[in-house]
């Protein structure tokens, strides 16, 4: 297993659809190295474009959440949404956006079918967490980013703020911050 490099916005991978995949040897080293990579940088989520691969590959672990319970590591091959209801806001940060939590508006409850590290069909209906962060990764999959959920005024507000923060930090890596 190798921890992978994240790719950071405006990394036009982020911005790019990605193609559909076969489950093989070779994808599922992908998935354990992605899985390895979510956990090191604590996320609940990570999408391939996220380690630079332009392929329709995600993994999620959702901790539990009030009295949902976790997830556990879900392997999520050419998954897609095929169905959504309700609607709700809340907080959200991307491992490709350091520094940046916006409110995003999300579906309460979405049914995804995807393909799981064994070639096996699965169909999963969630809600809560878990419902947010698989539209979130199934977003980057189809070269949707968070802010891309706001309004034009509060993306590029949003933008703003995380380009703020990006110099911030290569400010004080710099050790030139006053
Ligand atoms: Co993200």
């Amino acid at each position: 297993m190798a921890r992978l490099p994240i790719t950071v916005y405006p990394h036009p991978v982020l911005t790019t659809p990605t193609r559909e995949v076969v489950v093989d040897d070779g994808i599922r080293e992908i998935l354990r190295d992605m899985a390895e990579t979510m956990y090191v940088d604590n996320g609940i989520g990570l999408a391939a474009p996220q380690v630079g691969l332009s392929i329709r590959v995600a993994v999620v672990d959702v901790p539990a959440d009030g009295d949902l319970p976790a997830s556990g590591l879900l392997y999520l091959v050419n998954p897609k949404i095929v169905a959504s209801s309700g609607s709700a806001v809340g907080p959200e940060g991307c491992l490709s956006f350091p520094g940046l939590d916006i409110d995003v508006k999300r579906a309460t409850d979405v049914t995804v079918e995807y393909v799981d590290d064994l070639g096996q069909p699965q169909t999963l209906s969630a809600k809560g967490l878990l419902a947010i962060c698989l539209q979130h990764e199934i977003d980057h999959l189809d070269g949707i980013v968070f802010v891309d959920r706001l309004d034009k005024v509060r993306r590029a507000l949003a933008l703003r703020d995380y380009e703020r923060g990006l110099q911030r930090m290569a400010a004080h890596r710099n050790g030139i911050e006053k």
